[in-house]
């Protein structure tokens, strides 16, 4: 077989469950009382730190195990915390369980691991305190923290970044207080928490850039099958565009439309990709994903499209790293304060293997090379520089090492047998 068609990608894959779903799923299942299940959930650690923490507020949750059913049983009431919530590496753990103890009666400490206990909370802690509940924060902005909720209030409240996991926050402080909510955003975020809210008769209302939320629902079990995760597809897609052959398909993803905006980008960059048969689950659309090698070329991100595409920016800048041209990212302060600081380490690592990146100001700059692509990528632990740098590093004839690739298990467990994967079949 001659040595291209060897690294010829092909076959239909399918990816782990959506991460952001499957926290809202473990969530909410354990605050309606009685029997929940989730099939197709997310297992990786992320999602266990969410199965920790509700089961330390009085839930049974079933071990988390690939292709398992995960059972939630939801106590009549949450029960206050004998130890500190261990959110781990989950900021939505920590933001969404944040709003959800509002409006419980109760003092509850939230701590995680280095990454998370510097990631911002006043963004969040802010609005709640507004609605009534006590937030005892530290001085540098992060965790461990505090919260004693109590009997709140209505909130309009303007958010400062675009932001899911803040919007969620106030959205299920809502639900717990049982308050209505006004959220005016700057700019639309990922809306599964809507979506699933009204699932159960919540109103939620969005007209331009605010977000009507009344507590007219009511949480009860429900039966529920997770999507797989577009964040992750987006990487397996990459690797098929840079592949020197072949074409790929992800089926059983989640298409909900703000969370598939990579794929816009990755179409301006000349990636041959697509998306199609579009079903519908818990209020999810759901489809299949397609990518095929291509010749890319640059492109210039512009600010607003950054909260659609917030998780996929290390990948697409990856791919910018073999487009043809100068591309720029624009307006990506929150990446600052994501998992790592991604903005300065995406630039960082790829100029360690060879590619020319600089940040300026608040946007990323990458010049796009045809070089073989070697040297040592420092991942701080993120998962999806990790991945982006392994996705790099699958063509044939680069040499780029990853000092912690198996932080991957944070939203993809068995990231980097199913890259191998793509060319097994
Ligand atoms: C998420 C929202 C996003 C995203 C994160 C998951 C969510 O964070 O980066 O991976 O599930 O709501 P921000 O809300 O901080 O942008």
């Amino acid at each position: 077989m001659a040595p291209t068609s060897r690294a010829a990608v092909r076959g239909t894959h399918r990816v782990p469950g959506d991460k952001s779903v499957t926290h809202r799923a473990i969530l909410l299942g354990a605050l309606a009382p009685g029997r929940s299940t989730i099939g197709g959930a997310l297992t990786s650690l992320d999602a266990k730190s969410s199965a920790r923490v509700v089961r330390a507020l009085g839930a049974s949750v079933s071990p988390l195990r690939p292709e398992a059913i995960l059972a939630i049983i939801g106590p009549r009431r949450w029960q206050a915390p004998t130890r500190p919530l261990d959110c781990g590496n989950s900021g939505t753990t920590a933001r969404l369980l944040l709003g959800l103890l509002a409006g419980h009666r109760f003092p509850a400490t939230l701590t995680g691991d280095a990454s998370l206990r510097r990631r911002p909370m006043r963004r969040v802690s802010a609005p709640l305190v507004a609605m009534g509940a006590r937030v005892d924060l530290p001085t540098h902005d992060g965790l461990p923290l505090t919260i004693r909720g109590g009997r709140l209030q209505a909130i309009e409240w303007t958010l400062p970044v675009a932001s899911a996991q803040l919007k969620s926050a106030i959205l299920l402080a809502g639900v717990t207080g049982g308050v209505p909510v006004v959220l005016h955003e700057p700019a639309a975020s990922r809306d599964h928490t809507e979506r699933m809210l009204r699932h159960f008769g919540y109103t939620v209302e969005v007209t331009d850039s605010t977000l009507r939320f009344a507590p007219t629902g009511r949480l009860v079990p429900f039966e529920l099958q997770v999507p797989g995760d577009p964040s992750s597809a987006a990487f397996l897609l990459a690797a098929a565009a840079l592949a020197p052959a072949g074409a790929i398909e992800v089926a059983g993803v989640g298409c909900n439309p703000s969370r598939v905006g990579f794929l816009e980008v990755m179409s301006a960059m000349g990636a041959r990709v697509g998306l199609e048969g579009l079903d519908e689950s818990f209020g999810e659309p759901v489809g299949t994903l397609g990518a095929a090698a291509s010749a890319l070329r640059a492109v210039d991100v512009p600010a607003e499209v950054a909260p659609a595409i917030i998780d996929e920016v290390p990948i697409l800048a990856a791919m910018a790293a073999r487009a043809e041209g100068v591309s720029r990212f624009r307006g990506l302060a929150e990446l600052r304060v994501k998992e790592s600081d991604r903005l300065a380490l995406m630039a960082a690592n790829l100029r360690a293997i060879g590619v020319e990146a600089e940040v300026q100001g608040d946007d990323l700059l990458v010049v796009g090379t045809d070089r073989p692509l070697v040297g040592r990528v420092v991942t701080h632990g993120d998962h999806r520089i990790a991945m982006a740098f392994q996705v790099l590093g699958f063509p044939p004839k680069q040499r780029i090492t990853v000092d912690d690739p198996a932080c991957a298990d944070v939203s993809f467990p068995g990231f980097a047998a199913a890259l191998a994967g793509l060319r097994a079949r």
